[in-house]
């Protein structure tokens, strides 16, 4: 089969710290959006580190290049963010702000895409408010947030060091997200990418 027939899944989060658990979570749902028939590309960790993005300026870092592009050409994404004092984190919504690339294409920001929403957070409360303004931040770029959202509660351990999840609630929700997110795109885009 042709790789345009496979959706183009971009995952994009983490932190800047090796095996954060935003990163590990991240890979969860991609490998399930992988076995559900997707490509995947992850961009996350210190990946994502990109320079501050200004509106005014148009030369963009090799890195924040491929993002946009990636961003320009995904056919759904997923995003994982820590809670960082009450929603996403300044890493995250840097390279979110990426889209704004995306402004005047044909295709504006992330119209017609699934989005796979995922927190990390401390406790319930503050998982609850990310995922609240990750749903936004989907919203506002006229992206489709899947019907599910993944919340973590990370002050027990759910990973293991390899990336394993242990919390069969959160692997139930990562990979629920990682799916949803590949049928929506099948939905979607009928006529292009095959149906199973
Ligand atoms: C700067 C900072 C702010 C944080 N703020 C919150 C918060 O408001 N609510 C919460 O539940 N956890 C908060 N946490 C905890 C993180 O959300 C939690 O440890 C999360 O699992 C970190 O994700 P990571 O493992 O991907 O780094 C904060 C952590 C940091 C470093």
């Amino acid at each position: 089969m042709p790789a345009e027939s496979f959706p183009l899944i971009v995952g994009i989060g983490g932190t800047t710290r090796a095996g954060s658990s935003s990163e590990k979570a991240l890979m969860v749902s991609l490998r399930a959006a992988q076995a559900e028939g997707a490509q995947v590309i992850a961009v996350a960790g210190p990946a994502l580190d990109l320079p501050m993005y200004a509106p005014e300026k148009k030369d963009r870092s090799s890195e924040a290049a491929r993002l946009v592009d990636l961003f320009r050409r995904c056919d759904g994404l997923i995003i994982a963010s820590p809670s960082y004092h009450g929603s996403i984190s300044g890493l995250v919504k840097n390279a979110l702000d990426y889209t704004e690339d995306l402004s005047s294409d044909e295709r504006v920001y992330f119209d017609g895409c699934a989005v796979g929403l995922i927190s990390c957070a401390a406790g319930w409360q503050g998982a609850g408010q990310t995922l609240s303004a990750l749903r936004a931040i989907a919203h506002s770029l006229r992206g489709w947030p899947t019907p599910l959202g993944a919340m973590l509660n990370t002050s027990t351990k759910v990973f293991d060091d390899a990336g394993a999840c242990l919390d069969l609630s959160a692997k139930f929700q990562l990979e629920t997200v990682g799916r949803q997110v590949v049928q929506f795109a099948r939905l979607h885009n009928a006529d292009r990418i095959g149906t199973s």
